[in-house]
């Protein structure tokens, strides 16, 4: 039976009378933001003196309730409090510029405005009708992207969550343009290095292709596939029955920055009607250097590829770019037709993210995009990415010189280094190198093992890394080398 009306009315008020303290007094908004403020001003100047890895106080982020939503607000102050010393403290710090490992994130504070201003107006960025200020933003910023590569009018992409996602996205677009049925799927065959990011096994799993064959492309001695090898394997593929329909190539592998021979792999994949992925998730906005861009030649005559603005243009992290040369591709793998979006239909001037991208529901991503880009200027972040070129230069000749044994130079801003050459001694030494800088914490790098062997990294790509920062590690590395 239905309730009494009075009785509905009563409810409203009650539950609408706790429900309005989502919606604070304009003088407590203000106060309550000027101490969020007041948070992120003392993180900021604060940052020279923190460390790039804090290894004590893993054990105060054990249990906690602090972290569990209970019934009644708790005050902002001990919240905050709360954020620096569990979350802010213990761990990897990628705001700093001593952060040298992995591929190092960045955290423009012009980019968190953007965040702020995308939540606190929450415009919806999914599809045209809705928003079409934020979805010509977003689109601009995908085809200023697409311009970037040399991507002809036509192309299409999307902001995505990060290089994970968008590899996800460019896989499954791959699919479905190449027509690759679930019968298909153990005569089809995918071509990588083992320089492939991880992501991309993940995202071959993911859709369905996890079945497929994954043939391992033999690499050169820079850890770059091998155009030859490429194509005698896939032509013995053709010939055995198989159908090759997928080639993932690395413009910058994270391990070691390598950047494959674009344009000839290029070649194998137009000459064979394979599809040519390129994953340049960390190398992509290189592109925004003379050297980068010859480095990267051919990179146009990929059929997608991916490039993270939260790793090339120091975004925090959040913000992965998808592009597919030709956006009919991309439309097919993810259009979409349902009753509750047909007023969305009749005024579709752009193209909608949510027709081009898994996502529905989105975050605004464009703003922290947009925002720190034309504020800044591109000047600045060209000069960012071509210091840390030099950087990764400067780092591997002085290190060279420190007695440690090196790669050759770097395609990009990745050098891998370690002493010795291979033999059990060695990785111990090399091992306690790494663990002995990571201790101390003013400078972070990350290892990893090339060819069998345990290999230090050293990768630049923070807005924040300077000379200095290089020079702190090299300090140690001098005195490590020393006491080995
Ligand atoms: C080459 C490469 N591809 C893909 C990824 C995955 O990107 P994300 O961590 O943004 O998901 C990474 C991450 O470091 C990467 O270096």
């Amino acid at each position: 039976m239905d309730p009494d009306i009075d009785h509905i009315v009563e409810q409203l008020e009650r539950h609408g009378r706790i429900g309005r303290a989502l919606e604070l007094p304009v003088e407590r908004r203000k106060a309550l933001f000027t101490r969020v403020q007041g948070y992120a001003d003392r993180f900021l100047d604060g940052l020279a003196e923190r460390k790039a890895y804090e290894a004590d106080g893993y054990e105060r982020t054990g249990a906690d309730r602090q972290f569990v939503p209970e019934e009644h607000g708790t005050d902002l102050d001990e919240l905050l409090e709360h954020l620096a010393e569990r979350v802010d403290g213990p761990g990897l710090n990628p705001a700093s510029g001593g952060h040298l490992g992995y591929i190092p994130g960045g955290g423009l504070e012009a980019a968190a405005w953007g965040d702020l201003l995308a939540a606190i107006t929450n415009r919806y960025a999914g599809v045209f009708y809705s928003s079409p200020g934020a979805v010509r933003m977003e689109n601009e910023l995908v085809r200023w992207s697409g311009r970037l590569v040399g991507y002809p009018e036509g192309c299409g992409g999307c902001l995505l969550s990060g290089g994970s996602m968008a590899n996800l996205t460019a896989i499954a677009t791959a699919r479905t343009a190449m027509d690759l049925k679930g019968r298909d799927l153990d005569r089809g065959v995918v071509y990588l290095t083992e320089q492939a990011h991880h992501s991309l096994h993940k995202a071959l799993r993911l859709t369905g292709l996890g079945e497929c064959i994954v043939r391992q492309v033999p690499m050169d001695e820079r850890h770059r596939m091998r155009p030859d090898a490429l194509r005698e394997q896939a032509l013995a593929d053709k010939r055995a029955g198989l159908r090759p329909f997928l080639i993932i190539a690395n413009a910058g592998s994270t391990d070691v920055g390598a950047v494959d021979p674009l344009d000839a792999l290029a070649d194998v994949a137009a000459g064979l009607g394979i599809w040519f992925h390129v994953d340049a998730a960390y190398g992509g906005y290189f592109l925004l250097t003379e050297h980068g861009r010859a480095v990267m030649a051919g990179i146009a005559r990929a059929d997608s590829l991916v490039m993270d603005p939260h790793k090339g243009l120091f975004l925090p992290y959040g913000t992965g770019v998808l592009l597919v040369k030709d956006i009919r591709h991309l439309r097919a793998a993810n259009s979409y037709e349902a009753h509750y979006m047909q007023d969305a239909r009749d005024r579709m001037h752009e193209p909608s993210p949510a027709e081009l991208s898994p996502e529905l529901s989105k975050h605004f991503r464009g703003l922290r995009l947009w925002l720190p880009l034309k504020l800044h200027g591109l000047a600045p972040f060209r000069a960012c990415l071509e210091e840390k070129l030099w950087l990764a230069r400067y780092f591997r000749q002085r290190v060279s010189a420190l007695g440690y044994e090196v790669g050759p130079p770097p395609d990009l801003s990745v050098v891998h280094f370690r002493l010795g050459s291979g033999t059990a001694e060695a990785e111990i030494a090399n091992r306690r190198i790494a663990q002995t800088i990571q201790r101390d914490g003013r400078v972070f790098i990350s290892t990893t093992v090339l060819n069998g062997v345990f290999t230090l990294r050293f990768a630049a790509l923070s807005f924040r890394t300077h000379r200095e920062q290089v020079d702190v590690l090299l300090e140690q590395l001098e005195r490590l080398a020393v006491m080995s």
